[in-house]
């Protein structure tokens, strides 16, 4: 997602009483905690605002994204959008920390394309002082399996700016097939980008897992 869904500017904190009645899951209530051996991924706090101005508003992490929040506050009121968000079972945003650290050094964020988030799109940012070092994969691996598994979505969307060399090659590691290509569909900075359009199947994913798991089982 290379588009952030949250606007500052739309953010008026009216609560709008839901057309469909809510379906209340344990998720809604409050996002579970996903470990990894070197990553966390948990609930954004208030307390985030700091270190996601920081990390995700340089020039290289934003370069291919539509802009973050330009201030501390203006992250802070993203973060309060995406609890709103989840609470109505629309939207949901982890924060990425390192095991033993509580710092939030990036974000996976997870929307429904459709009603029951059977289609759904996610994104990723993460500070670039983290790019390289397998945050990334382990990261995105912990929200494929929730979104598989916990969201039941059937089909995840991703879209890269074809210029985004880390983000389409983020992508294709962790098995996403590239679908479409989208013609000028990103503005950034004044001109219209084209895109890659990535497309994962719960299938494959399905499939990929249980090929990882033969694997590991013939190593050891
Ligand atoms: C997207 C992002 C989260 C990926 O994290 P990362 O730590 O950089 O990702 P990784 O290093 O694990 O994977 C990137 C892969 O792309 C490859 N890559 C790097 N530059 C590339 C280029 N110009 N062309 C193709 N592949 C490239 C890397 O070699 C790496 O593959 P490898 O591990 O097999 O060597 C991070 O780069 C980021 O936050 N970018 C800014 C935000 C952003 O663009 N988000 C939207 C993405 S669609």
């Amino acid at each position: 997602m290379e588009k952030m869904p949250y606007r500052q500017e739309l953010d008026t904190h009216v609560f709008q009483e839901p057309i469909a009645p809510i379906v209340s899951t344990d998720w809604q209530d409050g996002l579970p905690v996903l470990s990894g051996k070197m990553v966390t991924l948990r609930e954004l706090r208030p307390s985030d605002a700091q270190s996601l101005f920081a990390l995700l508003t340089t020039e290289e992490v934003s370069r291919f994204i539509s802009p973050p929040p330009s201030t501390v506050e203006g992250f802070e009121s993203f973060i309060a959008w995406t609890l709103r968000q989840r609470t109505a079972g629309k939207y949901v945003c982890f924060a990425v920390t390192l095991k033993r650290f509580d710092t939030a050094i990036g974000i996976f964020q997870l929307r429904e394309a459709e009603p029951g988030f059977g289609t759904a799109e996610w994104g990723f940012a993460i500070g670039s002082a983290f790019w390289g070092t397998g945050v990334f994969q382990e990261g995105a691996e912990l929200v494929l399996a929730f979104a598989f598994e916990t969201l039941d979505v059937h089909r995840l969307e991703a879209r890269a700016a074809v210029l985004n060399g880390r983000g389409n090659g983020a992508l294709l590691k962790v098995g996403a097939v590239q679908e479409a290509m989208l013609r000028r569909s990103f503005r950034c900075n004044g001109e219209y980008l084209d895109q890659v359009l990535y497309v994962i199947i719960e299938d494959d994913w399905t499939a990929s897992r249980e090929v990882c798991r033969q694997i590991r089982a013939y190593v050891h």
